[in-house]
Protein backbone atom coordinates (compact mmCIF):
# COMPACT_ATOMS: atom_id res chain seq x y z
CA UNK A 1 0.00 0.00 0.00
CA UNK A 2 1.24 3.45 -0.86
CA UNK A 3 0.49 6.57 0.83
CA UNK A 4 1.21 10.01 0.15
CA UNK A 5 1.52 11.97 3.53
CA UNK A 6 1.75 15.90 3.66
CA UNK A 7 3.52 16.04 0.79
CA UNK A 8 4.75 19.91 -0.77
CA UNK A 9 6.64 20.22 -3.65
CA UNK A 10 8.40 23.56 -4.94
CA UNK A 11 10.18 23.65 -7.89
CA UNK A 12 13.87 25.55 -8.60
CA UNK A 13 12.12 28.88 -9.62
CA UNK A 14 10.02 28.71 -6.88
CA UNK A 15 6.85 27.29 -8.47
CA UNK A 16 4.56 25.72 -5.60
CA UNK A 17 3.63 23.11 -7.70
CA UNK A 18 2.18 21.01 -4.93
CA UNK A 19 0.56 21.63 -1.54
CA UNK A 20 -0.19 19.48 1.14
CA UNK A 21 -0.83 16.36 -0.20
CA UNK A 22 -2.51 13.08 1.19
CA UNK A 23 -3.17 9.72 -0.71
CA UNK A 24 -3.57 6.55 -0.20
CA UNK A 25 -3.43 3.58 -2.67
CA UNK A 26 -5.46 1.16 -0.30
CA UNK A 27 -9.01 3.70 -1.63
CA UNK A 28 -9.36 1.97 -4.96
CA UNK A 29 -8.13 -0.44 -7.40
CA UNK A 30 -7.85 1.94 -9.92
CA UNK A 31 -7.57 5.34 -8.84
CA UNK A 32 -8.07 8.67 -10.82
CA UNK A 33 -5.95 11.73 -10.35
CA UNK A 34 -8.12 14.19 -12.23
CA UNK A 35 -6.62 17.85 -12.96
CA UNK A 36 -6.31 20.40 -15.63
CA UNK A 37 -3.00 21.06 -17.53
CA UNK A 38 -0.25 22.41 -14.93
CA UNK A 39 -2.28 21.35 -11.99
CA UNK A 40 0.44 18.80 -10.70
CA UNK A 41 -0.40 15.50 -11.76
CA UNK A 42 2.97 14.74 -13.36
CA UNK A 43 5.24 16.34 -10.89
CA UNK A 44 2.84 14.35 -8.12
CA UNK A 45 3.77 11.23 -9.95
CA UNK A 46 7.60 12.08 -10.56
CA UNK A 47 7.72 12.61 -6.27
CA UNK A 48 6.13 9.31 -5.49
CA UNK A 49 8.77 7.56 -7.71
CA UNK A 50 11.25 8.95 -6.02
CA UNK A 51 12.60 11.24 -9.23
CA UNK A 52 11.52 14.55 -7.37
CA UNK A 53 12.24 14.99 -3.78
CA UNK A 54 9.82 16.78 -1.96
CA UNK A 55 10.35 19.67 0.37
CA UNK A 56 8.39 18.59 2.90
CA UNK A 57 5.87 15.45 3.72
CA UNK A 58 6.58 11.80 2.63
CA UNK A 59 5.83 8.83 0.56
CA UNK A 60 5.69 5.40 2.06
CA UNK A 61 5.58 1.73 0.55
CA UNK A 62 4.31 -0.63 2.93
CA UNK A 63 4.69 1.63 6.12
CA UNK A 64 8.07 2.45 5.31
CA UNK A 65 9.40 5.32 3.65
CA UNK A 66 11.25 6.49 0.89
CA UNK A 67 15.00 6.67 0.77
CA UNK A 68 16.50 8.86 -2.30
CA UNK A 69 19.64 6.55 -2.97
CA UNK A 70 20.16 4.47 -6.31
CA UNK A 71 19.67 0.94 -4.68
CA UNK A 72 16.76 1.80 -2.57
CA UNK A 73 14.86 3.15 -5.94
CA UNK A 74 15.96 0.44 -7.71
CA UNK A 75 14.16 -1.96 -5.44
CA UNK A 76 11.10 0.34 -5.60
CA UNK A 77 10.62 0.38 -9.10
CA UNK A 78 9.86 -3.71 -8.83
CA UNK A 79 6.99 -2.21 -6.73
CA UNK A 80 5.81 0.92 -7.55
CA UNK A 81 6.41 1.78 -11.04
CA UNK A 82 5.02 4.76 -13.59
CA UNK A 83 4.47 5.20 -17.67
CA UNK A 84 5.39 8.66 -18.36
CA UNK A 85 3.11 10.40 -20.74
CA UNK A 86 5.46 10.70 -23.38
CA UNK A 87 6.44 7.06 -24.70
CA UNK A 88 10.30 8.91 -26.12
CA UNK A 89 10.56 9.46 -22.17
CA UNK A 90 10.42 6.32 -21.81
CA UNK A 91 12.05 4.16 -25.16
CA UNK A 92 15.54 3.89 -25.44
CA UNK A 93 16.50 1.13 -28.02
CA UNK A 94 15.44 0.77 -31.51
CA UNK A 95 14.42 -2.66 -31.16
CA UNK A 96 10.89 -3.42 -29.62
CA UNK A 97 11.97 -6.73 -28.01
CA UNK A 98 15.23 -5.15 -26.14
CA UNK A 99 13.12 -2.14 -24.98
CA UNK A 100 11.18 -4.47 -22.98
CA UNK A 101 13.55 -6.71 -22.29
CA UNK A 102 16.34 -3.98 -20.95
CA UNK A 103 15.33 -3.99 -17.23
CA UNK A 104 15.05 -7.60 -17.11
CA UNK A 105 18.66 -8.27 -17.92
CA UNK A 106 19.78 -5.49 -15.49
CA UNK A 107 18.11 -8.09 -12.85
CA UNK A 108 20.34 -10.72 -14.48
CA UNK A 109 17.17 -12.67 -15.60
CA UNK A 110 17.90 -15.68 -17.85
CA UNK A 111 17.37 -14.72 -21.26
CA UNK A 112 14.30 -17.62 -22.15
CA UNK A 113 12.78 -16.28 -19.01
CA UNK A 114 13.06 -13.05 -20.42
CA UNK A 115 11.65 -14.17 -23.86
CA UNK A 116 8.40 -15.36 -21.55
CA UNK A 117 8.03 -12.49 -19.55
CA UNK A 118 8.46 -10.20 -22.87
CA UNK A 119 6.03 -12.33 -25.00
CA UNK A 120 3.40 -12.32 -22.01
CA UNK A 121 3.38 -8.14 -21.49
CA UNK A 122 3.37 -7.51 -25.20
CA UNK A 123 -0.02 -9.72 -25.28
CA UNK A 124 -1.51 -7.86 -21.98
CA UNK A 125 -1.29 -4.50 -24.56
CA UNK A 126 -2.17 -6.34 -27.97
CA UNK A 127 1.05 -5.40 -29.82
CA UNK A 128 2.92 -8.99 -30.07
CA UNK A 129 2.71 -8.23 -33.93
CA UNK A 130 5.11 -5.64 -33.38
CA UNK A 131 7.67 -7.27 -31.76
CA UNK A 132 9.85 -7.33 -35.07
CA UNK A 133 9.34 -3.78 -35.70
CA UNK A 134 11.96 -1.15 -35.69
CA UNK A 135 10.81 1.34 -32.67
CA UNK A 136 10.92 4.51 -35.37
CA UNK A 137 8.39 2.97 -37.35
CA UNK A 138 5.37 3.00 -34.98
CA UNK A 139 2.61 5.19 -34.68
CA UNK A 140 2.25 7.36 -31.16
CA UNK A 141 -0.17 5.12 -29.97
CA UNK A 142 2.02 2.11 -30.46
CA UNK A 143 4.91 4.00 -28.86
CA UNK A 144 2.53 4.28 -25.55
CA UNK A 145 1.55 0.29 -25.87
CA UNK A 146 5.18 -0.66 -25.93
CA UNK A 147 6.54 2.13 -23.36
CA UNK A 148 3.12 0.33 -21.42
CA UNK A 149 4.95 -3.27 -22.20
CA UNK A 150 8.13 -2.09 -20.57
CA UNK A 151 6.96 -1.37 -17.53
CA UNK A 152 4.85 -4.54 -17.06
CA UNK A 153 7.64 -6.88 -17.21
CA UNK A 154 8.96 -5.73 -14.17
CA UNK A 155 5.20 -6.87 -12.45
CA UNK A 156 5.33 -3.93 -9.79
CA UNK A 157 2.04 -4.04 -7.64
CA UNK A 158 1.22 -0.02 -8.33
CA UNK A 159 1.17 1.02 -11.39
CA UNK A 160 1.08 5.02 -12.19
CA UNK A 161 -0.16 5.93 -15.85
CA UNK A 162 0.01 9.52 -16.99
CA UNK A 163 -1.88 10.60 -19.22
CA UNK A 164 -2.41 7.16 -20.73
CA UNK A 165 -4.73 8.41 -23.22
CA UNK A 166 -3.84 11.98 -24.60
CA UNK A 167 -2.55 12.35 -28.26
CA UNK A 168 -4.74 9.20 -28.91
CA UNK A 169 -7.71 9.01 -31.22
CA UNK A 170 -10.99 7.37 -30.04
CA UNK A 171 -9.95 4.03 -31.86
CA UNK A 172 -6.83 3.75 -29.90
CA UNK A 173 -8.45 5.74 -26.45
CA UNK A 174 -10.88 2.73 -26.63
CA UNK A 175 -8.26 0.19 -26.81
CA UNK A 176 -6.41 1.61 -23.91
CA UNK A 177 -9.22 1.61 -21.78
CA UNK A 178 -9.35 -1.66 -22.79
CA UNK A 179 -5.80 -2.52 -21.83
CA UNK A 180 -5.78 -0.86 -18.78
CA UNK A 181 -8.78 -2.68 -17.36
CA UNK A 182 -7.08 -5.66 -18.04
CA UNK A 183 -3.95 -4.62 -16.30
CA UNK A 184 -6.01 -3.43 -13.32
CA UNK A 185 -6.77 -7.31 -12.56
CA UNK A 186 -3.50 -7.59 -11.10
CA UNK A 187 -2.46 -4.35 -9.93
CA UNK A 188 -3.32 -1.67 -8.31
CA UNK A 189 -3.22 1.62 -10.97
CA UNK A 190 -3.45 5.11 -10.20
CA UNK A 191 -4.29 7.38 -13.37
CA UNK A 192 -3.60 11.28 -13.75
CA UNK A 193 -5.97 12.50 -16.67
CA UNK A 194 -7.96 14.87 -17.76
CA UNK A 195 -10.32 12.77 -19.52
CA UNK A 196 -13.31 12.56 -17.60
CA UNK A 197 -14.77 9.83 -19.59
CA UNK A 198 -12.38 7.74 -19.21
CA UNK A 199 -11.81 8.59 -15.72
CA UNK A 200 -15.11 8.25 -14.74
CA UNK A 201 -15.69 4.72 -17.10
CA UNK A 202 -12.68 3.08 -15.29
CA UNK A 203 -11.44 4.67 -11.86
CA UNK A 204 -13.09 3.64 -8.51
CA UNK A 205 -11.83 6.56 -6.56
CA UNK A 206 -10.55 10.01 -8.04
CA UNK A 207 -8.93 12.37 -5.90
CA UNK A 208 -9.40 15.67 -7.58
CA UNK A 209 -6.24 18.07 -7.90
CA UNK A 210 -6.65 22.33 -8.53
CA UNK A 211 -3.34 24.49 -8.34
CA UNK A 212 -1.48 21.94 -6.60
CA UNK A 213 -3.75 21.24 -4.15
CA UNK A 214 -6.26 18.13 -3.53
CA UNK A 215 -9.96 19.89 -3.56
CA UNK A 216 -11.70 17.05 -3.31
CA UNK A 217 -11.81 12.97 -3.00
CA UNK A 218 -14.01 9.90 -3.29
CA UNK A 219 -16.33 7.27 -4.97
CA UNK A 220 -16.55 8.58 -8.21
CA UNK A 221 -20.40 8.98 -8.06
CA UNK A 222 -19.86 11.56 -5.29
CA UNK A 223 -16.84 13.53 -7.10
CA UNK A 224 -18.45 13.91 -10.42
CA UNK A 225 -21.82 15.04 -8.86
CA UNK A 226 -19.76 18.12 -7.26
CA UNK A 227 -20.31 21.31 -9.58
CA UNK A 228 -18.57 23.73 -7.99
CA UNK A 229 -15.74 22.08 -7.26
CA UNK A 230 -15.44 20.62 -10.70
CA UNK A 231 -15.98 24.03 -11.82
CA UNK A 232 -13.41 25.40 -9.29
CA UNK A 233 -10.63 22.54 -11.25
CA UNK A 234 -11.56 23.71 -14.14
CA UNK A 235 -12.89 20.12 -14.96
CA UNK A 236 -16.29 18.90 -17.32
CA UNK A 237 -18.69 16.29 -16.22
CA UNK A 238 -18.57 12.94 -17.62
CA UNK A 239 -21.47 12.54 -20.55
CA UNK A 240 -22.82 9.46 -18.55
CA UNK A 241 -23.15 11.69 -15.55
CA UNK A 242 -24.84 14.45 -17.76
CA UNK A 243 -27.29 12.39 -19.23
CA UNK A 244 -28.29 11.49 -15.93
CA UNK A 245 -28.94 14.58 -14.13
CA UNK A 246 -30.83 15.98 -17.18
CA UNK A 247 -33.34 13.12 -18.23
CA UNK A 248 -33.20 11.88 -14.17
CA UNK A 249 -32.44 8.35 -15.49
CA UNK A 250 -29.96 6.03 -13.73
CA UNK A 251 -26.36 6.94 -13.27
CA UNK A 252 -24.85 4.13 -15.50
CA UNK A 253 -21.11 3.00 -14.06
CA UNK A 254 -19.52 2.51 -17.00
CA UNK A 255 -20.57 2.58 -21.17
CA UNK A 256 -20.94 -0.99 -20.58
CA UNK A 257 -23.37 -0.76 -18.38
CA UNK A 258 -25.03 1.88 -20.41
CA UNK A 259 -25.21 -0.16 -23.39
CA UNK A 260 -26.04 -3.59 -21.98
CA UNK A 261 -29.34 -1.54 -21.05
CA UNK A 262 -30.29 -0.06 -23.62
CA UNK A 263 -30.00 -3.33 -25.93
CA UNK A 264 -32.29 -5.06 -22.95
CA UNK A 265 -35.32 -1.88 -23.19
CA UNK A 266 -34.75 -2.61 -27.14
CA UNK A 267 -35.23 -6.42 -26.81
N1 LIG B 1 10.64 21.80 -14.36
C1 LIG B 1 9.78 22.72 -13.90
N2 LIG B 1 10.22 23.90 -13.41
C2 LIG B 1 9.35 24.82 -12.93
N3 LIG B 1 8.02 24.66 -12.92
C3 LIG B 1 7.52 23.52 -13.40
C4 LIG B 1 8.37 22.49 -13.93
N4 LIG B 1 7.58 21.46 -14.35
C5 LIG B 1 6.32 21.83 -14.09
N5 LIG B 1 6.27 23.06 -13.53
C6 LIG B 1 5.08 23.80 -13.07
O1 LIG B 1 4.48 23.06 -12.01
C7 LIG B 1 3.06 23.10 -12.10
C8 LIG B 1 2.52 21.69 -12.22
O2 LIG B 1 2.93 21.13 -13.45
P1 LIG B 1 2.65 19.62 -13.87
O3 LIG B 1 2.93 18.76 -12.71
O4 LIG B 1 3.38 19.36 -15.12
O5 LIG B 1 1.07 19.65 -14.13
P2 LIG B 1 0.14 18.63 -14.96
O6 LIG B 1 0.91 17.37 -15.12
O7 LIG B 1 -1.09 18.51 -14.13
O8 LIG B 1 -0.15 19.30 -16.27
C9 LIG B 1 2.75 24.00 -13.29
O9 LIG B 1 2.55 25.29 -12.81
C10 LIG B 1 4.00 23.93 -14.14
O10 LIG B 1 4.18 25.09 -14.88
MG1 LIG C 1 1.39 16.25 -16.80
Amino acid sequence: MLKVNNLYYKYEDGTEALNNINLDTSKGKVIGIIGANGSGKSTLFLNIMGILKPNKGSITYNDIPLKYNKAYLREYKKQVNMVFQNPDQQLFYSNIFDDIAFSLRNMGVSEDIIREKVVNALMQVDALDLVDKPIHFLSYGQKKRIAIAGVLVMESSILLLDEPTSGLDPYMTKQMKEIINKISSSKTIIISSHDMDLIYDICDYIYILSKGSIIDEGEKQKVFSEDKLLNEASLTKPWLVRIHEKFNTILFKNEEEFLSYEERKIL
